[in-house]
C-alpha cells in the first residue's frame, strides 16, 4: 500500500543534518515494522519485545538484560520411553560430541590481508551501492570492510547462539516427552559449546564482537518470556536456527579460510539434528495437541517473524561505524539487502524454512496465500528437515563453471 505520509516526510528531512534524519527515519521504520503486523495477537505478543528492543534499546545497554521466563517444567513420573525418533537423535547427538577446544585447528593464523584465506567473499558486502553513493574505498579499505562485515555476521550468529543455549535448556524443561528431555540436554550442551567456539573466533581472530542487532534482539526476547514452549521453539529451533543454517551453509560453502569453514562444519553437522528434533516435536504438537485458533496463531506468528528475519537485518551496526556521516541510513536500508550474498543466504534460509512449515503444519492454503505474496512459495515442496542430511547440507559447491565465489546452486537462485 503505498504511503501518503511518505512525500511530505521527504521534504521535511530534506535539509535537516544527516544525524536527525537518520533518527526520524529509524523512528518512522519501527513504526512501519509495528502497523505491518496484521494478526492483532501476533502484534501484542511481539510489542513488548519490540519496545525493550527498538524503542529502548535494551540489546545494547550494560552489560546484561534481564529476560523474565514463564514457563512451567513437564516433570514426569512415568520414566517410559516414548519417542523413538527423539531417542535416536539423543543416541547420535551423545556419540558425535566434540570438543571446541581440541578438535578446530586454532593455531590457523587469520589475518584480513591474506587473499587466499578470505573470511567472506566480496558478494557479502554491497560495493556496488557503495559506489554508487559516490563513496570511494582503497583496496584496504574494502578488505577492512569486508572483515567488519565478517565479525558483524559472526557476532549475530554468537548473540544467536546465546539464545538457542537458553531456549534449549526451558525447553528441555517444559516438553512432555522422556525422550524428548534426555536428547534436549545434548542440545544444551551442543549450544554452549557453540557459543565457546564463536565467541572464541571473534575474540582471538578477528579480535571484534559487534552488539546484538535490535531485531534478532526482539525474536530472541520474545522467545524467553513467552511461556509456551512450543512458541519457544518454533522461534528458535525453526525460524532463528533455519535462519543459522542457511547462513553458515552459505559461508561455509564460500569462506577460504579454513579454521572457520572447519568450525562451521562442525556446527551445522549440529544444528541439522536440532533443526531435525524442532520438527518431529512441533509436528507431534500442532497435529494432534493443539486447537485450530491456536494453530492459526502460531501459523501466523512464524509468517511475520520470517519477514522480520527477511526484511530487517540491515547491518545498521556496520553503517553506524563506516557511512553515518556519508550516506543517509534510508538509502542504506534501501540498498544493503540486495548485496548478492546476502540474496543467496536469504534464498537459502527460506528454501530450508518452507518446506520444515510445511510438514509441520503451518502452511493452510490462507497462509499460503501470504506467503505467495512475498514471493516465497517457490520453495514449498522442497526436503524438509528430516530428509536433508549433514553431508548434504556440508557437501563442497559445485560451482558449475559460474562466477568462482558462488556455488552455482546460489547462482540459479539469485539469477531466477
Ligand atoms: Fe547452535
Ligand atoms: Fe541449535
Amino acid at each position: 500500500m503505498k504511503n501518503p505520509a511518505k512525500a511530505p516526510m521527504e521534504t521535511m528531512l530534506r535539509g535537516l543534518p544527516m544525524q536527525a534524519q537518520n533518527e526520524i527515519h529509524k523512528a518512522m521504520d519501527n513504526i512501519g515494522l509495528a502497523l505491518s503486523i496484521e494478526n492483532p495477537k501476533v502484534a501484542a505478543a511481539l510489542a513488548p519485545s519490540a519496545v525493550r528492543g527498538l524503542v529502548l534499546g535494551a540489546g545494547k545497554r550494560g552489560d546484561h538484560v534481564d529476560m523474565q521466563a514463564n514457563h512451567s517444567a513437564h516433570y514426569t513420573l512415568s520414566y517410559q520411553g516414548d519417542f523413538t525418533e527423539m531417542y535416536d537423535l539423543y543416541r547420535r547427538a551423545v556419540t558425535n560430541q566434540w570438543d571446541g577446544d581440541a578438535d578446530l585447528p586454532w593455531n590457523t593464523d587469520v589475518a584480513p590481508d591474506n587473499h587466499q584465506a578470505a573470511i567472506l567473499p566480496r558478494s557479502f558486502v554491497p560495493f556496488d551501492a557503495i559506489e554508487g553513493f559516490g563513496v570511494r574505498l582503497t583496496a584496504l579499505e574494502e578488505r577492512r570492510l569486508t572483515w567488519d562485515v565478517a565479525a558483524w555476521i559472526l557476532s549475530q550468529f554468537m548473540h544467536g547462539e546465546q539464545g538457542a543455549l537458553y531456549a534449549a535448556a526451558q525447553v528441555t524443561e517444559s516438553v512432555q516427552w522422556m525422550d524428548g528431555k534426555l536428547y534436549g540436554a545434548t542440545q544444551v550442551m551442543d549450544e554452549g559449546r557453540h557459543l565457546e567456539v564463536f565467541l572464541r573466533y571473534l575474540d582471538t581472530k578477528l579480535e571484534k564482537i559487534y552488539t546484538v542487532n535490535d531485531n534478532l534482539f526482539v525474536i530472541i526476547d520474545d522467545l524467553m518470556t513467552d511461556g509456551r514452549w512450543d512458541i519457544k521453539f518454533l522461534g528458535m529451533q525453526i525460524m532463528i536456527e533455519g535462519l543459522a543454517l542457511g547462513a553458515f551453509t552459505t559461508i561455509y560453502q564460500q569462506t577460504r579460510e579454513p579454521l572457520l569453514k572447519q568450525l562451521l562444519k562442525m556446527v551445522i553437522q549440529d544444528e541439522a539434528r536440532h533443526v531435525h528434533y524442532g520438527v518431529l516435536a512441533l509436528r507431534e504438537h500442532f497435529t494432534k495437541n493443539l486447537s485450530e485458533s491456536e494453530r492459526r496463531e502460531r501459523e501466523d506468528w512464524a509468517y511475520e517473524v520470517a519477514l522480520l528475519m527477511r526484511n530487517r537485518f540491515k547491518m545498521r551496526e556496520i553503517y553506524d561505524e563506516w557511512f553515518s556521516h556519508k550516506i543517509s541510513l534510508k538509502r542504506w536500508d534501501e540498498e544493503v539487502l540486495q548485496a548478492p550474498g546476502m540474496l543467496g543466504f536469504r534464498n537459502i534460509m527460506f528454501q530450508r524454512l518452507v518446506p520444515n512449515l510445511e510438514y509441520i503444519g503451518l502452511m493452510s492454503d490462507r497462509i499460503k496465500a501470504h506467503y505467495d505474496k512475498s514471493g516465497l512459495t517457490q520453495y514449498l515442496g522442497g526436503k524438509n528437515a528430516t530428509q536433508l542430511t549433514a553431508d548434504e547440507l556440508t557437501a563442497e559447491p559445485d560451482t558449475g563453471g559460474h562466477d568462482d565465489e558462488m556455488p552455482a546452486e546460489l547462482h540459479s537462485l539469485i539469477t531466477s
